[in-house]
């Protein structure tokens, strides 16, 4: 059996230093905006290159207040993907700006840069480019767009801690950048939380106070605010995991490139790589045209799979009313064929064996 996920065992290889980290919280009796969560703020920024960071509740309170901080509001729209978790749409929603959807290339499943243009319209503030997967989004036609028509970028990095594109980590080329330490993730924590990256010191103060109810200094809001904040004991989980996340993603990396050798004849398009983009394998997904029956042979075999995502945002219920027909051909394919493989850096080498080898027999018998 090969689970699709094990964070027990990232766990049991920590125990130590988490439970250590977390008693320190417990004795401290400190559980909000304290020590930890400055701490973690200061070495996430220095890991990432970037001048501050602000942390949140969530990757999608990340996106909702860094999309305030910009200024996008009510009758604004902003650019973004489809193919990506509900939630970075959700976010656009709830700022309260249209999202206005761009085709994802096929190779990458990242934003199709070459196709933003023709959807900016007077309305446009922002554009939203998604990591997904962990592979970094073409960065450079994004920013040279955005600074020639002047609107904000906000990149979702929520499933791309530590990718590069060019020599810079992901998260701090835009003018934001969003990440969730939802356990899962290459840096996870034990329950919800999430960080903007920037360099702008202006969006910095505005983020410091739109996540504690707007405030300036106690009791005294300077803007409407929310209450979105991650809490001392994640961050202090969060400080711990941050050291092991290089090796991590060199782990994923490595198990991905045992994958691609051992899936190279097989039926199968594997992951894109190119020398800008980094990729940290947040997913593995190849694509299949025999997805379905695919996964069900790999399930029977006691192996876990999943989807991501199985019904593209545009076709949700809450959001169809944004759907233009035909205009997203490749994500609307694509949903149809993409299966994650298990990956993670307690994968041992021969459960990936193992899977690469189900998937060589399916072939065989399939026809
Ligand atoms: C691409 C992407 N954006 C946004 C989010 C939202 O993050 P969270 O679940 O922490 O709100 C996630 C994670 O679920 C994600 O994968």
């Amino acid at each position: 059996m090969v689970l699709f996920f094990d964070l027990k065992a990232q766990y049991l290889s920590l125990k130590l230093e988490v439970d250590a980290a977390i008693g320190r919280v417990l004795e401290g009796g400190r559980f909000i905006l304290g020590d930890e969560v400055a701490a973690f703020e200061s070495e996430f920024a220095g890991y990432l290159g970037a001048n501050h960071v602000v942390s949140v509740g969530s990757g999608t309170e990340a996106l909702h207040l860094s999309l305030l901080a910009c200024g996008v509001g009510s009758g604004d729209e902003v650019i973004t993907v489809s193919h990506t978790a509900t939630a970075t749409v959700a976010a656009i929603a709830a700022s309260g700006a249209r999202p206005v959807f761009v085709d994802v290339d096929p190779d990458t499943y990242n934003i199709d840069a070459a196709l933003i243009e023709e959807k900016i319209t007077d309305k446009t503030r922002a554009i939203v480019p998604v990591h997904l997967y962990g592979r970094a989004a073409d960065m450079s036609p994004i920013m040279e767009i955005a600074r020639r028509r002047g609107l904000k970028v906000i990149e979702d990095a929520c499933q791309a801690h530590g990718a590069y594109h060019a020599g810079a980590r992901v998260g701090t080329i835009g003018d934001a950048g969003c990440f969730s330490f939802y356990p899962t993730k290459n840096l996870g924590a034990y329950g919800d939380g999430g960080a903007i990256a920037t360099n702008d010191p202006l969006l910095y103060e505005r983020l410091r106070m739109l996540r504690v109810y707007g405030w300036k200094e106690r009791d005294d809001a300077e803007m409407s605010g929310y209450n979105s904040r991650l809490d001392e004991l994640q961050a202090a989980v969060l400080r711990v995991k941050l050291r092991y996340l290089d090796q991590w993603n060199r782990k994923r990396v490595e198990l991905a490139s045992i994958y691609d050798g051992l899936l190279d004849s097989a039926p199968l398009v594997l992951p894109n790589k190119s020398d800008d983009a980094s990729h940290v394998y947040h997913l593995y997904v190849v694509r299949s045209d025999k997805r379905d029956r695919l996964r069900a042979f790999l399930q029977e075999n006691g192996i876990g799979t999943m989807v991501h995502y199985t019904t593209p945002v545009h076709l949700q219920p809450a959001y169809v009313s944004l759907a233009v027909p035909n205009s997203l051909p490749n994500t609307e394919k694509l949903v149809e064929e993409i299966l994650s493989l298990p990956l993670y850096p307690e994968l041992g080498h021969d459960s990936v064996e193992h899977v690469a080898s189900l998937i060589k027999r399916f072939y065989k018998t399939a026809s």
